[in-house]
């Protein structure tokens, strides 16, 4: 039978994929069949995640260091990536930060400028530029990972939802333009995930993580894996009619 779901020669880019959620998705989309390229901020954490992802997946995994956050860094993760893998299928906009929690009160420019330079701005440098080779090559998927906060903000977050609602926003943009040229792009949701960012809400907010499992309808946090149906069904055969999108993977919580 036909495996719509199968991602053999197909090359996918995930940021921010040296743990976490990306790292995740980066095994899932190489367990499909995909070459990946992922990046992180450190060259060497970049490479020890990819070397552990290619020994588990039997893929051929890259790792190239990226600030998301330096426009004129992603011109050049374009080139390394194009080297490492040929063009690429399949980006998934992943790597995200939100340091720390602020209060509207105590927002100051330059921390509002790092939110949207790394969760908005760097992002939509990215497809812009991978978009265009997507257009080129004659399609491709891309997947904005934004947050359930994207759709309400709530007390202390708002640099970070307001960033991820941005490009959640941008995200149907991106579709309508390049529709016609086969370029699928959507967005997904996550809700409440086990990984160094909750962990970190969780050192900040004691009880941060139960109140976010009690958000939900399964009441739990999930396990990362948890993402990768979602990815791999966006980047792959599976869904070609499917584009300008938003998927909530996030047990039921309502926004
Ligand atoms: N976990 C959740 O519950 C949750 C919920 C909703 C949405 N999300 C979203 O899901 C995505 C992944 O979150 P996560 O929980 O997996 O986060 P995480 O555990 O903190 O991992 C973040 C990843 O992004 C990379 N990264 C951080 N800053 C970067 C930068 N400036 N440039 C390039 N890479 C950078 C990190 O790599 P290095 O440290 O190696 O640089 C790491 O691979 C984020 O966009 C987040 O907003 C997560």
């Amino acid at each position: 039978m036909h495996d719509r779901f199968d991602l053999s020669g197909r090359t996918a880019l995930v940021t921010g994929g040296t743990r976490g959620l990306g790292n995740a998705m980066a095994r899932g989309l190489a367990e499909a069949g995909a070459d990946v390229v992922i990046t992180g901020r450190k060259q060497e954490g970049c490479d020890a995640a990819a070397a552990e992802l290619a020994e588990l997946t039997g893929r051929n995994v890259v790792g190239i260091a990226c600030h998301m956050g330096e426009w004129a860094e992603i011109d050049t993760l374009l080139a390394c990536a194009n080297e490492a893998v040929g063009g690429l299928d399949i980006l998934v906009n992943n790597a995200g930060i939100n340091p720390v929690f602020m209060p509207i009160a105590d927002i100051t420019e330059s921390y509002l400028d790092k939110l949207l330079a790394v969760n908005f701005k760097g992002p939509v440098r990215l497809a812009q530029l991978v978009g265009a080779q997507m257009i080129e090559r004659g399609g491709g998927s891309i997947i904005n990972i934004v947050t359930i906060g994207a759709y309400n903000g709530g007390p202390g977050v708002g640099p970070y939802s307001a960033s991820k609602a941005a490009l959640l926003n941008m995200t149907r943009v991106m579709a309508w333009e390049w529709a016609q040229h086969k370029v699928r792009v959507n967005a997904v949701a996550p809700g409440p995930f086990d990984t160094d960012m909750m962990r970190g809400a969780e050192a900040a907010i004691p009880g941060f993580n139960e109140g976010a499992a009690a958000a939900t309808l399964q009441k739990r946090v999930a396990d990362p894996d948890e993402i990768i149906g979602m990815i791999v069904y966006l980047a792959s055969d599976a869904s070609t009619f499917v584009t300008g999108g938003d998927f909530k993977v996030a047990g039921g919580m309502l926004t």
